[in-house]
């Protein structure tokens, strides 16, 4: 059975015919063509799916995509303004903190919807923020850094 939705993705508007059971994630990288949002467990556990839906970070392979109807969605893809990283992205790239790079689209978006709403987050905000995105490469410590370092970016403080 399919069903339209109107969802706005990076500032763009959408509006597609989809299957009622296609998730959101599949929606996001088959049909809209942004793969930067990663299919790992695809069953809610890895946290590689993250997208930020209408403010808050989520896993887009556990939302259907007719449940993103009317809502406004942000993805790895619309991070960066034109030729500028944001400053999380180069956090990352200071620390080291993305390897093979398949945990480091959920963990920016993760730490976008974080500073978005807390722009002084403590480690402990940090950390609990980034709890439950499973990274195979890098240990945890220079992804929680990138996010302490994208703070004092926007601050103005580095
Ligand atoms: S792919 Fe969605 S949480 Fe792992
Ligand atoms: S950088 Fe490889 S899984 Fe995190």
């Amino acid at each position: 059975m399919k069903h339209s939705i109107k969802v706005k993705i990076n500032g763009q508007l959408y509006l597609e015919e989809v299957d009622t059971g296609m998730t959101l994630l599949q929606f996001i990288r088959d049909t809209i063509g942004f793969t930067g949002t990663k299919a790992g467990c695809e069953n809610g556990e890895c946290g590689a799916c993250t997208i930020i839906m209408d403010g808050e970070p989520v896993r887009s392979c556990l939302i259907l995509a007719v449940e993103a109807d009317n809502a406004e969605i942000t993805t790895v893809e619309g991070l960066s303004e034109k030729d500028k990283l944001h400053p999380l992205q180069q956090g990352f790239i200071e620390t080291g903190a993305a390897q093979c790079g398949f945990c480091t689209p959920g963990m920016l978006m993760a730490g976008k919807a974080l500073l978005d709403k807390k722009p002084d987050a403590s480690h402990k905000d940090i950390i609990a923020a980034l709890s439950g995105h499973l990274c195979r490469c890098t240990g945890y410590k220079s992804i929680s850094r990138s996010v302490e370092i994208a703070m004092e970016k926007i601050k103005g403080t580095r």
